[in-house]
């Protein structure tokens, strides 16, 4: 058993689609055992995607995840961090896999209607980012 971090983004939160997401993460047989709804600020969100702060899209990553609420997570299960990132797809819908979240929903390259950590050490970070112990309950 092990833990990834997941986000659903604003552009799903908008289109009331967090019910949707979480249904087919729980039919994937991940446990959602930490979840809370929020409105990242600037800071935060810089914080989080420090890792991209030299690439040219990163000032409208931050705006769009700003824009609206957001439903940070985190999901439990076998090989946790692979299973999501097969379930979420491609960060670019055009190239994901039918049936996974991001062809499902996903609007364009950057409002990809999920976030889901790429390794198992950066999922560690990213989950302490956003939860103390007490929030997460399995
Ligand atoms: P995410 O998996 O959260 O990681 C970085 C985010 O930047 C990505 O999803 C998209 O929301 C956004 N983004 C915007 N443009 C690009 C791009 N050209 N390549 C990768 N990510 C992008």
């Amino acid at each position: 058993m092990n833990r990834t971090f997941s986000i659903i983004k604003p552009d799903a939160t908008r289109r009331n689609l967090t019910g949707s997401i979480n249904k087919i993460i729980e039919e994937s047989n991940l446990k959602i055992v930490g979840q809370k709804r929020l409105l990242l600020n600037k800071e935060i969100a810089e914080g989080f995607y420090a890792i991209h702060k030299d690439k040219p899209f990163f000032n409208d990553l931050i705006e769009y995840m700003t824009s609206g609420p957001v439903v940070v997570q985190i999901l439990e299960g076998e090989d946790a961090v692979n299973k999501y990132r097969n379930i979420m797809g491609s960060t670019n819908p055009e190239n994901a896999v039918e049936g996974t979240i991001r062809k499902k929903f996903a609007l364009n390259i950057q409002e990809n209607s999920v976030h889901g950590s790429d390794s198992e050490d950066n999922a560690k970070i990213e989950i302490e980012y956003f939860f103390k112990k007490e929030e997460i309950v399995g």
